[in-house]
This record gives structure tokens, sequence and C-alpha cells, in this order.
């Protein structure tokens, strides 16, 4: 049989970008393809009802492409949509493919790792609302603390490219300092835009809390996931490349994502829906 199939990475725009590098530096030879949303981020600040339609609609296009495996990167969409997408779409358009999400892998490595039980989750309104990861916490621990704080600001300073800017970090100090106070010992970032801003998120908080590193999480998951179901890796292409996608293709999607992914990148303009 010939191995054809990809893994497909999906995002509500350049967030993912930190996400795919993870999983492409722990699992090298696979071939991977990207879809970020851009013509309709921020999916933080839209109702789940939209935010399911356009989650399915990415999902739909990564398996038109020949992915085997679609990661759901972005968190909003992990929050509430990806348990209706596998559980109704997938069996009834692709029963042998599978959707993966990144809300479990993560809460299991913040369980894992923190002492007081205190948690803290910085990600958009949409997750936050959603309250998903106070329940898996909850579900997964019986006892945890989880304090949660929406930071709608950061998701638009890292599609500018401005998230290294002395703005940013006034905007990350005003999001984290309710956090503090809180004597969380462990923060999830909770948004994959957050990945990009991962080292002055551990400034801020300093070297006794756990800022939990979501693209290494997430890529360890996925080996993980990957040895226990041979049935789906044996499917994989190993021909070892990516390939961007954007919904809307701009110069700015190949300047961005060029300096968050670290290389030069040729964008595709992906079509949704219909
Ligand atoms: N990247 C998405 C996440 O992980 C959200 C960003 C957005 O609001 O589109 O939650």
């Amino acid at each position: 049989m010939m191995k054809r199939g990809s893994v497909g990475v999906f995002d509500s725009g350049f967030g993912g970008i930190a996400i795919l590098k993870e999983i492409e530096k722990c699992l090298p030879s696979y071939r991977y393809i990207y879809l970020g949303d851009t013509a309709r981020t921020p999916y933080g600040t839209r109702s789940m009802e939209v935010v399911h339609q356009f989650t399915l609609e990415g999902i739909d296009f990564l398996f038109r492409q020949g992915c085997e495996l679609v990661i759901v990167a972005c968190n909003t969409a992990s929050a509430d949509a990806l348990r209706k997408i596998q559980r109704k779409y997938l069996p009834n358009n692709y029963p042998d493919r599978r959707v993966l999400g990144v809300v479990v892998p993560l809460v299991e490595e913040a369980l894992a790792v923190t002492q007081n039980g205190r948690v803290g989750v910085l990600a958009t309104e949409g997750t936050v609302r959603s309250n998903k990861y106070p329940r898996e916490l909850e579900k997964l621990s019986g006892g945890a603390c989880v304090f949660q704080q929406a930071a709608p600001l950061l998701v638009p300073l890292v599609e500018e490219g401005e998230h290294h800017t002395k703005a940013a970090e006034l905007i990350l100090r005003k999001y984290l300092a309710p956090l503090r106070a809180k004597r969380i010992d462990t923060l999830l970032l909770a948004c994959t835009h957050y990945g990009h801003l991962e080292s002055q998120v551990k400034k801020e908080m300093g070297k006794k809390v756990n800022v939990v590193p979501a693209g290494k999480v997430v890529a360890r998951k996925l080996k993980e996931y990957l040895l226990r179901h041979p049935e789906i890796e044996s499917r994989l292409s190993h021909s070892k490349s990516v390939t961007f996608y954007t919904t809307d293709l701009t110069e700015k999607f190949r300047r961005v994502g060029a300096k968050l992914y670290g290389h030069p990148i040729t964008p595709k303009k992906a079509v949704l829906g219909g």
C-alpha cells in the first residue's frame, strides 16, 4: 500500500505554527499540512456555533488534501467544537480518519507538574466561556483549583507580529497579574498564539511557576498516539515536508508566517466550505 497520508495542523491563524514547529522537531519524517484560517481569525471572540462551523470547514479541507489525522491546535476550537465533530461529522464522513485536540494533553501535563494544585489558564474569551479547562481539570484531578484569565489582546498582537514589543509586555503583565495573585504554581497557555510569547510569560511569572510548554506537550502526545495506533501511522507518508495553507493569501501571511516559523514559507490559498 502506498503511504500517502499527511498530518494536518489546524488553527484560526498564525498561532498553531508554534505547535507545528514542535511537532516537526519531535516527528520530523512526516508530511505536514498547516491551515491557518487567517481570513476569519480571531475565533476567540465568536459564538460556539460559528467556531464549530469554521472548524468543521477547516478539518474538511485538510481531509480533502489527504490528511489522515488532523490536530486541532486551536484551543478555542478544541474547547467545544471538537467533541461534536468527533461524534457526528467524523463517523458519518471519514470514519477511518482521526481528529485530535489539545485540551486533554495540556490538562494531563498540568496535573503532572503542579505541586500545590493551583493551576492558571490563560485563554481566549471563547475558551474561558466554555469552561472546558476547569471541567477537564476537575474531571481528571478531583481537587485542583483552577483560575482562568481571558487575554483577548494577545491574539491580534501575534497576528500583527507585534508580540515582542514594549506594548505587548505591558498588556501581558496586566493579564498575568490576577493569576500571580492567586499563587498558582502551573500555568497553561491555552491559546496557540500565546506560545509565541512563552519566554515573556516565563519572565513575568518567575521561576516558581511552571509554564507548560504546549507545543512540546502536544508533540510528545502525538508521538505516543502514533505508537499506540499503528493503523493510522502506517498510512502516513514519510516524505518530510510542510505545506502551508491560509484562507487569506496575503504578503503578510508570508512575512509574519516566516518570522514565526523561522524559515521562509510559500503559502497557498485555501477555500473553505461550499
Ligand atoms: N489560536 C486560537 C486558540 O488557540 C485562538 C485565537 C483566536 O482567537 O483566533 O485558542
